[in-house]
């Protein structure tokens, strides 16, 4: 497993349907589909929203799609193949997300995520996230998120 060959680029139209499979493999297990091949590719098609993939010897390996809002980013989604995990990869592609929020001078960026995904949960909070509040029911009456943000801001001290 070669992660040098791993790139993260803009996603096309065409992976549209691959994330959406991969979306509803590894994140979305257990809950109606809501991350469609036509949802994820009005999205790859929307200008306030990117979405991206890391490709590793053509292969789509991961993808992550964030929304750029007025004052806000938010993660909408983040998934890396589970053989593929734990060396970087979900790393990379959140700095890549994360950067274009900071350029645009955006203040924080928020996500969701299901309440027993303790994984992921400590991934964010290694990554400056902090748990804001939980909102219950928030997947579909069937689990609860929990809410999570990061200041984009640059902190400066004198
Ligand atoms: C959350 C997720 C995207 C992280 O992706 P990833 O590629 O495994 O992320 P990274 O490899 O950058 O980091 C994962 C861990 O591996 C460690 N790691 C990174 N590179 C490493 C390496 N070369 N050797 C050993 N460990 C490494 C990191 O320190 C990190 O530890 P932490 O989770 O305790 O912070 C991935 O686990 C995933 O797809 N989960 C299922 C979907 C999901 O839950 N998505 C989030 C909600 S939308």
């Amino acid at each position: 497993m070669d992660t040098k060959q791993t790139e993260v680029v803009l996603a096309q139209v065409n992976d549209a349907y691959i994330i959406a499979n991969m979306s509803r493999q590894i994140i979305e297990q257990g809950l109606q589909w809501s991350w469609t091949p036509e949802r994820v590719g009005r999205c790859v098609l929307s200008t306030d929203t990117n979405v991206i993939t890391a490709k590793n010897e053509g292969d789509l390996i991961g993808f992550g799609v964030m929304y750029y809002g007025a004052s806000k980013a938010h993660l909408n989604l983040l998934g890396v193949e589970a053989h593929w995990r734990s060396h970087g990869i979900g790393h990379r592609m959140l700095e890549w997300l994360e950067m274009c929020a900071r350029t645009a001078g955006l203040e924080c960026c928020q996500l969701e995520l299901r309440e027993s995904n303790h994984k992921a949960r400590k991934f964010y909070i290694n990554h400056g996230y902090t748990e804001i509040e939980r909102v219950r029911g928030y997947y579909q009456h069937r689990e609860n998120a929990i809410r999570m943000s990061k200041s984009l801001q640059e902190k400066h001290f004198l």
